[in-house]
């Protein structure tokens, strides 16, 4: 894989049970693309997070979930530390445009995705606004492509160490491995 910082995904807007699936989606996809963890943010939810981290310990890896920080605490902590804060909307700057830029810098990436509505001050707060397109659409969806793109298509290579069960790719059937 490329060399890349850390990489963790602020999920906004959570709503409990409501956005429940969603959010787990959210993290699903997080972990499968290579990003280290994710923060749900200003609601606990404790569900979700113990959904997350059964995946994590079958299917291996080192995937952080946790949830209830506040939103601007988390991104102000994140900037304070020297991490650079990319958010996701559609009224961004498009991402081919920028993707080079957000590559070169060495430091970790709060990738920050929100759900229904989301507060103007995210923008001030981010170093790169960036669209995924500049339709709506949805936040697992524009969370997978800019991923895909930070890595530079190399998901595949990514190693899920410590795992119990590998699943084998198979023409025809359900094909898995149990480790432990
Ligand atoms: C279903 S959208 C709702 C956005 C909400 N209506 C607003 O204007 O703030 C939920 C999240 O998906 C992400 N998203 C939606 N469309 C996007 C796009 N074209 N590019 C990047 N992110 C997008 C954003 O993070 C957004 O907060």
């Amino acid at each position: 894989l490329p060399s890349m910082g850390r990489v963790i995904v602020l999920r906004m807007g959570h709503r409990f049970f409501r956005d429940s699936r969603v959010t787990t989606h959210v993290c699903l996809t997080a972990r499968a693309l290579g990003a280290d963890g994710v923060i749900i943010a200003d609601r606990e939810d404790k569900t979700v997070e113990s959904t997350i981290r059964e995946v994590a310990r079958r299917f291996g890896g080192d995937f952080s979930i946790e949830s209830g920080k506040p939103w601007r605490k988390t991104i102000r902590d994140w900037a304070d530390a020297g991490g650079r804060v990319v958010h996701l909307t559609a009224y961004g700057l498009r991402l081919p445009d920028v993707i080079q830029e957000i590559n070169e810098t060495d430091g970790d990436i709060l990738v920050v995705v929100g759900s229904e509505k989301m507060p103007g001050e995210v923008f001030k707060l981010a170093h790169w606004n960036v669209s995924v397109t500049n339709q709506p659409m949805s936040e697992v969806a524009a969370l997978a492509i800019f991923l895909d793109w930070h890595q530079k298509h190399r998901a595949f290579e990514k190693i899920f160490p410590n795992g119990e069960i590998r699943i084998i790719p198979s023409r025809d059937q359900k094909k898995t491995q149990q480790l432990s």
